[in-house]
């Protein structure tokens, strides 16, 4: 594990308190935003979902890592908060909140999981159901992760289909007076627990028997329930058709006694649209999957209000198509809208799922021995998206432009003007202005990106107003970032790619922009991202390395720049 905690994120690990907790701030929103109430800071909630919602009502994975490790790789891999699961039963109905997760898993069979969580964590083995997941809440507070209690299902038991009886009010096992009554037990018992920050009512609500009518009245009826038990926590709203459609917020808004404290949740997979990644071009399928994210859901954002992605996510294996191309397009959605998001999911494997004990889970950011990540590639992609980019209180940088890209994580970075333009991280990104068509970098402006020819570096020149310098953003997922070379505006178009080392920026054909369906285009996907993070050299360090550049005669390289500029034309 410690081979794993450092090659992750050490940074972060320092900065956590090994015993007892900061004090987590108490949330609240601010337009769009979800903000630190006391300071009106933005908080990005970065969070990762948690199972506890399947038969044994235990947090998965007690059996593999002591409660405490698994909270602690939740930190190193760079979240900041968990989506935790539960049953609705198991605040409703007392006898099974009181039974012991010894008795819980040996009464499924699993005994083998009993061993393992009496080798793992012994001292939550005899606790019942409640307070084993209490103890998952508090150990996560200690380690300073936020905590949105999701209310995933009733009975428990993997989730979901249209017909399991959980999907709707009226259902089978889903009786609106007893989640109100659930809701309520829950938000008091956590009343006090500064790290719960959130609420999901009611995961992907579902089923023959959605009825609008009926969401407004009881989400309002839930949403007021919560609110007046635990005045605390953010009150989280999810839609119809598993999550995947708040449209009808267009027309007719939640009417609440209380303000600041309403988040709209939705859910975007690969899956969410069938097969179509894999069966269409991914640039059209990108374009329209994107527009209709925006009217399910997206719109929100434009009408101020808080829209959480509780769950995306891909197979970690990294074999399927749908969801490889699904990906790099929903990252550069996130990134361009900032989102507050929750990936799907921590867990490796389960106990059991839908009867296969030990079940892998193949969209687990663990791998099946809940030891190391399953595909540490993936969380350096998306550990971009873990800080904010912009958003209040966040810093005094004047608002720019990043070209992040999404296949890697990683940003179009400038390390000094006379070497290529190459991929790095977007923790102190390159901040560029994107106007009349025109790139160029904040710090040196009046130099432009320019577009050299097939297979060339894309570099930085000064002569800014021929068609090699106008830059547009198109095909239908407007990712690809494009210059036409020749100098009368004639020819192919080129776009942004990324060279054969990996990391060097170029220009290439662009690529997969028609119809084609076995074309994929992620190494030519960038996104221009609105940032205001602190940028490299910034401020104080921004003298600083001019200084330097000084010394180095900045002047002269300049000159000699633009010297070779005027004989590359000539
Ligand atoms: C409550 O839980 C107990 C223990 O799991 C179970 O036997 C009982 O059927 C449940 N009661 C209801 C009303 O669901
Ligand atoms: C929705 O529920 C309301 C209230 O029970 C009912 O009057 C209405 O007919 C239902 N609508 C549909 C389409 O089932
Ligand atoms: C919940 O906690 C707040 C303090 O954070 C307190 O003012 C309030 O009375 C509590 N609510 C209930 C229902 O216990
Ligand atoms: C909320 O209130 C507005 C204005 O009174 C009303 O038009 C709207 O229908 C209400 N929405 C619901 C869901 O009751
Ligand atoms: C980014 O900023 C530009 C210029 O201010 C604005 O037109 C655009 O809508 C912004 N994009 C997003 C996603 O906020």
């Amino acid at each position: 594990m410690r081979t794993l905690l450092f090659l992750l994120v050490p940074a972060v690990l320092l900065l956590v308190p090994s015993s007892r907790a900061l004090s987590l701030p108490r949330l609240s929103t601010s337009s769009r935003w979800i903000v630190d109430e006391s300071t009106g800071a933005r908080v990005k909630l970065s969070c990762v979902n948690w199972a506890a919602h399947l038969e044994p009502v235990v947090a998965e994975g007690l059996g593999k890592q002591p409660l405490d490790a698994i909270s602690k790789i939740v930190v190193s891999m760079g979240f900041n908060c968990v989506r935790l699961t539960w049953p609705l039963y198991l605040a409703t109905n007392d006898s099974l909140a009181s039974v012991t997760v010894r008795q819980s898993l040996q009464s499924l069979g699993l005994g083998e999981s009993v061993g393992a969580v009496k080798v793992n964590n012994p001292s939550l083995l005899d606790l019942p159901l409640i307070e084993a997941y209490k103890a998952v809440v508090a150990n996560l507070g200690d380690n300073n992760i936020m905590v949105i209690l999701d209310n995933h299902v009733s009975k428990p038991g993997w989730c979901c289909s249209n017909f399991d009886g959980n999907g709707f009010f009226g259902d089978k096992y889903f009786d609106p007076e007893e989640w109100i009554e659930g809701l309520t037990r829950m938000a008091t018992l956590f009343n006090g627990s500064g790290n719960v920050v959130g609420m999901s009512l009611r995961n992907e609500l579902r089923g023959p028997g959605q009825n609008l009518t009926l969401w407004y009245r009881y989400m309002q009826r839930g949403a007021e329930a919560v609110h007046s038990a635990n005045p605390n926590v953010l009150v989280i709203l999810s839609g119809l058709n598993f999550d995947n459609d708040l449209s009808f917020l267009a027309k007719n808004q939640v009417n609440l006694t209380f303000t600041g404290k309403l988040v709209f949740e939705l859910h975007w997979y690969g899956f969410s649209d069938g097969q179509a990644w894999a069966e269409g071009s991914p640039n059209q399928v990108c374009g329209s999957v994107r527009a209709s994210v925006m009217r399910r859901g997206g719109f929100l954002l434009d009408q101020g209000w808080p829209l959480l992605l509780s769950e995306f996510g891909v197979d970690q294996r990294g074999a399927n198509a749908n969801d490889n191309r699904y990906l790099g397009c929903a990252m550069g959605v996130a990134a361009e809208l900032d989102l507050d998001w929750a990936l799907w999911a921590l867990q490796g494997s389960y106990y059991s799922r839908q009867g296969v004990p030990g079940l892998d889970e193949v969209y687990g950011v663990l791998a099946w021995d809940w030891c190391k990540p399953r595909n540490s590639g993936f969380l350096r992609r998306i550990s971009t998206l873990q800080r904010p980019f912009r958003g209040p209180g966040l810093s005094d940088v004047e608002p720019y432009v990043l070209i992040f890209h999404p296949a890697t994580g990683l940003c179009v970075q400038k390390k000094s003007l006379m070497e290529p333009l190459r991929l790095g991280s977007c923790d102190q990104p390159q901040a560029w202005s994107y106007s009349q068509q025109t790139l160029s970098p904040k710090d040196t402006v009046p130099m432009c990106l320019k577009a050299e020819g097939e297979g060339k570096p894309a570099k930085l020149g000064i002569i800014c107003s021929d068609s090699r310098s106008k830059w547009d953003l198109i095909s239908d997922s407007k990712m690809h970032v494009s210059a036409k070379p020749a100098g009368d505006g004639t020819g192919a178009a080129l776009c942004l790619d990324v060279g054969p080392d990996g990391a060097s920026v170029v220009t290439n054909a662009c690529r997969c922009i028609g119809r084609d369906k076995s074309c994929d285009p992620a190494s030519q996907w960038f996104k221009m991202v609105n940032s205001t993070r602190s940028v490299a050299g910034a401020t104080s360090s921004r003298r600083g390395s001019s200084e330097r550049e000084a010394g180095g005669g900045l002047i002269s390289r300049i000159a000699s720049f633009v010297f070779d500029q005027f004989t590359f034309v000539a």
